[in-house]
């Protein structure tokens, strides 16, 4: 509907923001829970398209994310056995979950294609984004 299109919108105007302002940032999305299915599905996006729409829950680091209700920064990618690789590029990434009303509903997803990138200032700058989604969600 025209509010879906809007948030949408908004969405995927913040993610092509992060991408252009923070040079590390490579790949800028958010997955959501995809209705009362026991998976995520790929929301607004900005960087190359990934063939990775649906991530069932425990899949991943966005899967695993999706159940442990935790951040995960993931220093080098190549040392993690269970990671779903979108690019050949990408050597770190970092997932924090989307809380609505504490419920875990979704998450931002960066990767980057520097390695060992993020700090705990990306943490708390990505969890004060998702509580401003959250709010327009
Ligand atoms: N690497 C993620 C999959 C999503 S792509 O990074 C966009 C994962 O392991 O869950």
């Amino acid at each position: 509907g025209q509010q879906n299109t809007s948030v949408d919108q908004r969405l995927s105007e913040l993610c092509e923001l992060l991408k252009a302002e923070i040079t590390y940032y490579t790949w800028v999305g958010f997955y959501f829970k995809n209705g009362d299915k026991e998976e995520l599905k790929l929301g607004p996006y900005a960087g190359e398209p990934t063939d990775h729409i649906i991530i069932p829950f425990g899949k991943g680091i966005c899967g695993q994310v999706a159940v442990s209700n935790q951040n995960f920064v993931v220093p080098d990618v190549k040392a993690q056995d269970n990671y779903i690789a979108c690019s050949i590029h990408v050597k770190a990434e970092i997932v924090v979950p989307l809380f609505k009303n504490g419920e875990n509903i979704g998450q931002i997803d960066i990767d980057s294609n520097v390695p060992d990138p993020f700090t705990e200032e990306d943490e708390r700058f990505l969890e004060f984004i998702n509580e401003k989604v959250a709010e327009i969600l």
